[in-house]
């Protein structure tokens, strides 16, 4: 299978920081997954799982005889999510390599899929929901796990709030032309949680539940809850030369001007060096909110 920018050494440790801490909390997936006879279902299968934390999360509450894969479409990602199974003693997931839009696996074969953040990655979503509704048995359930990144943008932590409305504005505007960008070259749509209902329903699914994910990771001295030295080198990261490259191409292809993305991403880098130096002095207080939404349906024919 080809590679992906999945794959780049930057994206892996993201997946990693990302997936770990910031997520579910256990006992919200309680509230989801109380739709449905979890006993009934012998079938589960998470697609685009990465390096399998949904995989592993999911593991935990399905029953012992239940058949467990993971798909992804980059051979290194499944890989590494067959380590973490072998590290974390799963002997009844298998991980596979597989295209989410051609899946080879036969028409009405699982009780359950999932997938998370991978839909709002890809250039046709509609057509690869239609695949998985395919491989779904007819009463099964899916459950979709999106978001909608730009709110992230607009909620203020302590050295935000302080900046004027124009600088607040050229980020954002930042963030929705790299979004717009994104989305010009095929490489998916950060804000597709909001979609995802209304491909729902158009796909006939029935709507068992939607929710918001509940767990905040509040940022706040002495930064116990992800480490000083990890919270400064997670800010510092967002400035590398690897994610200025990737947001320099999104933004462009999104239809601004290589001259305007340097102004903003001047602003971005003050903004950051201040942050930077706030988490030092132990002045820094950010709740790390978004927006990331799950939906629970089910096929009806
Ligand atoms: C943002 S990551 C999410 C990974 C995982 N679901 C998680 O939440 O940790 C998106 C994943 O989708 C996978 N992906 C992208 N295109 C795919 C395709 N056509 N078929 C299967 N997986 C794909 C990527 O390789 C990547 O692992």
């Amino acid at each position: 299978m080809k590679n992906t920018r999945f794959r780049d050494k930057e994206y892996i440790e993201y997946l990693n920081e990302s997936r770990e801490s910031f997520f579910w909390d256990e006992k919200q997936f309680e509230l989801i997954l109380k739709h449905i006879n979890l006993n009934a279902i012998h079938s589960f299968l998470d697609v685009g799982c990465g390096l399998g934390y949904l995989t592993f999360m999911m593991a935990k509450f399905l029953p012992n005889n239940c058949g467990i894969v993971g798909i992804d479409v980059d051979s290194k990602l499944i890989e590494i999510a067959q380590g973490n199974a072998k590290k974390r003693n799963f002997s009844n997931i298998t991980f596979e390599v597989g295209n989410i839009y051609a899946l080879e696996k036969p028409k009405n074969s699982f009780h359950f899929i999932a997938e998370q953040l991978t839909l709002s990655h890809l250039a046709g979503p509609q057509d690869a929901m239609n695949e998985l509704i395919r491989i779904l048995k007819p009463g099964g359930f899916l459950l979709l796990i999106e978001p909608n990144n730009i709110a992230m943008s607009v909620v203020d932590n302590s050295t935000t709030r302080n900046l004027k409305i124009e600088e607040k504005l050229a980020i954002l505007s930042l963030e929705m032309k790299v979004q717009q960008g994104k989305i010009k070259l095929g490489e998916g749509n950060d804000n597709f949680g909001d979609h995802a209902l209304e491909l729902l329903i158009k796909s006939n699914m029935k709507i068992l539940d939607v929710r918001l994910c509940d767990k905040l990771n509040p940022a706040y001295p002495p930064y116990n809850l992800t480490g000083k030295e990890k919270l400064l080198q997670f800010v510092k990261n967002e400035l590398s030369p690897y994610w200025k490259k990737v947001f320099k191409r999104y933004y462009v292809a999104g239809g601004g001007s290589s001259r305007e993305f340097e102004a903003i991403w001047a602003i971005k880098k003050r903004v950051t060096k201040e942050i930077e130096r706030t988490i030092i002095n132990d002045s820094y207080y950010n709740v790390h909110a978004g927006l990331l939404y799950s939906y629970l349906s089910t096929k009806t024919c």
